[in-house]
């Protein structure tokens, strides 16, 4: 068998183009959504998504910021920033890239973050929301990858997904969405025993785990949908992801590549949220 593609590039500019309309139309009525994001330090990886989402905010016709620091900054300094942001009418989400410079308290730094701009869904109360069924914010990337098994018509109800890696940015979160559309969810992690045996079970195979190429062909059930969240860098420079893409993609019935699967679409969420924050302050 070899997989379908699930294109994070095709997928991304469909819902884009779509934000892009209603961006129009609520400039219309005098609102711009507009997007702060802060960088601490000189992490290239994090260089390049930061100049990627602020790219793609001028794209979809946003107002977007970048407030940039050394990574020697004091963090009083940025929680300046994020207060004034927080009080800012332009700005509807608050984006600090992580990871930040150890002397940071990064809890501190997200929970500083109005609830109401939170465009990541990083803070407590948008994780707790997330728990309850009434997300506010729904972190980018798990948001993302959901939004390829709705647009390719993947069933997720009464499905085993099986979730490596339980990240607050990707693993706990991508669990729960899975749980509430009604798949029975287990998450590996570094600790688990018979890591294979728990993802020959899935129906739904996630990989965040930050390891190239970790998750190989004789670990995936036949006709398992597989998300490939890792982005990793090999040492002749190339990107690949957390799944042996070639192999597997004769495994699986739907496969994510690394890159342009994930990746674009957690940008594509950013935006989503953020309009939506616009869209709510523009009701208020
Ligand atoms: N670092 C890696 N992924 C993310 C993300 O989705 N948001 C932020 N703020 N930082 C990240």
């Amino acid at each position: 068998m070899t997989a379908k593609l699930l294109d994070g590039n095709v997928l991304g500019q469909k819902l884009r183009a779509n934000f892009k309309q209603r961006a129009e139309e609520l400039a219309l009525l005098g609102t711009r959504p507009g997007l702060a994001v802060i960088l601490v330090g000189e992490d290239p990886a994090s260089q390049v998504y930061v100049r990627n989402k602020v790219n793609a905010c001028a794209q979809a016709g946003f107002h977007s910021e970048k407030h940039a620091y050394p990574a020697e900054v004091d963090p009083a300094t940025v929680f300046a920033k994020i207060a004034e942001l927080n009080s800012d009418p332009k700005i509807h989400g608050i984006l600090v890239q992580l990871p930040l410079p150890k002397h940071f308290d990064s809890d501190a730094v997200l929970d500083a973050i109005a609830p109401e701009k939170d465009v990541d869904g990083f803070r407590a109360e948008n994780v707790g929301a997330l728990m309850q069924g009434q997300p506010c914010f729904i972190p980018c990337t798990p948001y993302g990858a959901m939004k390829f098994f709705e647009d390719a018509g993947i069933a997720v109800k009464g499905k085993e997904a099986v979730v490596v890696g339980r990240s607050n940015i990707v693993g706990k979160p991508m669990a729960m969405l899975l749980m509430h559309a009604g798949a029975t969810v287990t998450v590996c992690h570094s600790q688990t025993r018979d890591l294979k045996g728990h993802c020959l079970r899935a129906d739904i195979l996630v990989a965040a785990i930050g390891k190239p190429k970790m998750i190989t062909a004789d670990m995936v059930k036949p006709g398992a949908v597989v998300i490939d969240v890792g982005i990793n860098r090999l040492p002749d420079g190339k990107l690949c992801g957390d799944v042996d893409f070639e192999a597997v993609k004769e495994v699986a019935s739907y496969i994510t590549p690394v890159p342009g699967g994930v990746g674009p679409m957690t940008i594509t969420m950013l935006l989503g949220n953020t309009l939506e924050s616009a869209e709510r302050a523009a009701r208020a």
